[in-house]
């Protein structure tokens, strides 16, 4: 069986668009892998210098992916800061890696771009990516195409410990890039949490409802025939309803007589059917840092036995001598 990995970091709240865009589909994935899906706290350091923020949105993210459906017997689901192998690896990397690679890396170079003086794990985030990915032998990373080229240096440093410590070292990881779907926020524009155009994943009903009459639409007529495929609200419903009542609302729009107001509605039910039953259990496990905390160490202790043996074979490989 292949593996899966990827990394969650722990910087906001879930939003519809990390759910449909990112969880959804690594969820997807771990019906075939064996599967380790991450919170990777350190790498939120690099921007969130704020402890009782940090330790509630890792809280929040955790409990946002099991009530999505992360079975963590099936799944790992452990803190990345829980694996402390993660750093001998990622020094064993930076000794591999040139640093123009990392000078050409898009978010430090961004951040130069602005003006901004980034701090030294920016430069550095893509070697402890590529650390988190090698240490547990990946074969894939679901991740968006904004991590692509994260996923390039993490190939080409496995690539280049195996050409130049022995071939087999390591697994050299793939990406898969989860392109679609984009979802749309209340404005149209991407749903982000920068552009404050997000829909909470676990909202209260009455709140998810409200949020959903805000997204923007046409101004046509009841009556007026209507094109279902530059509407923002529909965009989403194709990614939440049944194909049949993907149909049906889509002939009504286009007949006339059905309003964008009715389309809503029909969004808000779709969403809130799939929805409802994930916000119980979310609402119960967020109430339960215990049970978190104890979720998250049993993934840790079986994620280490991994790590332990990566590392094994990387010492050996590259002279260190392993500790007693
Ligand atoms: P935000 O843009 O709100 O800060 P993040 O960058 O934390 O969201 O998103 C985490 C992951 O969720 C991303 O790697 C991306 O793949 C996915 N994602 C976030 N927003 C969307 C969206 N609107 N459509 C599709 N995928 C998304
Ligand atoms: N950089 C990823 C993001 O911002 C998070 C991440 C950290 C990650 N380590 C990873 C993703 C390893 C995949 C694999 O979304």
């Amino acid at each position: 069986m292949k593996t899966s990995l990827t990394g969650i970091t722990p910087n906001n709240t879930a939003h519809l668009g990390t759910y449909l865009g990112a969880i959804r589909p690594a969820l997807e994935l771990a019906k075939t892998y064996r599967s380790l899906y991450f919170i990777a706290d350190y790498h939120a350091l690099t921007k969130l210098h704020d402890p009782a923020a940090l330790n509630r949105h890792v809280y929040d993210v955790t409990a946002a992916w099991i009530a999505s459906g992360l079975d963590p017997k099936r799944t790992l689901i452990y803190r990345q800061s829980s694996v402390i192998e993660v750093f001998e690896l990622t020094w064993v990397l930076e000794c591999l890696i040139a640093t123009g690679q990392l000078v050409r890396g898009h978010s430090y170079k961004d951040a130069v771009a602005r003006g901004e003086s980034p701090n030294a794990g920016v430069f550095n985030y893509p070697v402890l990516m590529a650390a988190d990915i090698i240490l547990y032998d990946t074969d894939v990373v679901p991740v968006g195409s904004d991590q692509r080229q994260h996923l390039e240096i993490a190939r080409d440093v496995a690539t280049r410990l195996n050409f130049v410590f022995g071939e087999g070292t390591v697994v050299v990881p793939d990406a898969l890039i989860t392109d679609a779907p984009l979802v749309p926020g209340t404005d149209g524009r991407k749903m982000s949490k920068s552009y404050g155009n997000t829909v909470a994943l676990f909202a209260p009903a009455k709140e998810l409802r409200s949020v959903v009459m805000k997204f923007k639409t046409g101004s046509e007529p009841l009556e007026a025939p209507k094109d279902p495929e530059t509407s923002v609200p529909f965009q989403l419903y194709k990614l939440v309803a049944s194909p049949a009542d993907i149909e049906t609302i889509r002939k009504k729009l286009v007949e006339g007589g059905f309003g964008w107001g009715h389309l809503k509605e029909a969004l808000y039910d779709a969403l809130d059917a799939e929805l409802a039953p994930k916000r119980a259990v979310y609402d119960e496990l967020r109430a339960d840092e215990a049970r978190l905390d104890a979720i998250l160490e049993e993934g840790a202790e079986r994620a280490r036995a991994i790590a332990r043996a990566t590392m094994a074979r990387v010492r050996a490989a590259t002279g260190i001598a392993t500790p007693r």
